[in-house]
């Protein structure tokens, strides 16, 4: 499933609207039940009301009614090789801290979890 969720957050980051970072994200996550829903990051020119790639995907997917997710891609085509920032994965421990977790480009993708990048995670 890793390589088909990639390619769906392939997929998604060419819809990205980044043109003050030029980090084009995409995201794709799966719920426990099958579904996927994608989505790119979304910019604004008061750049503090941008919004990543990963917690547009959440959103999307707690807003039309699924919480429990099983894996999420993220993928972004740049130079420098970043992983999911601190507040995407707050936002994913909220509802999955079991998710696995994909990340990468065309030439590496790391396969994590929230144990990993969020250790010791705040959770009720
Ligand atoms: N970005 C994401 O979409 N996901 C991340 O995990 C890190 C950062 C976006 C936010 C912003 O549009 C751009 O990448 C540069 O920070």
């Amino acid at each position: 499933m890793k390589k088909i969720i990639m390619e769906k957050a392939k997929e998604a980051s060419k819809n990205s609207y980044s043109p003050y970072s030029k980090f084009k994200v995409g995201a794709a996550l799966k719920t426990k039940s099958g579904e996927i829903f994608t989505a790119s990051n979304v910019e604004n020119s008061s750049y503090g009301l941008s919004m990543c790639a990963e917690r547009i995907a959440v959103f999307k997917a707690v807003s039309e009614g699924f919480r429990e997710f099983e894996e999420i891609a993220i993928y972004c085509d740049s130079e420098i090789f970043f992983s999911p920032c601190g507040a995407c994965r707050q936002v994913l421990a909220e509802f999955s801290p079991h998710i696995k977790i994909y990340y990468g480009n065309d030439s590496k993708t790391i396969e994590t979890n929230l144990d990993e990048l969020l250790p010791q995670m705040f959770n009720l």
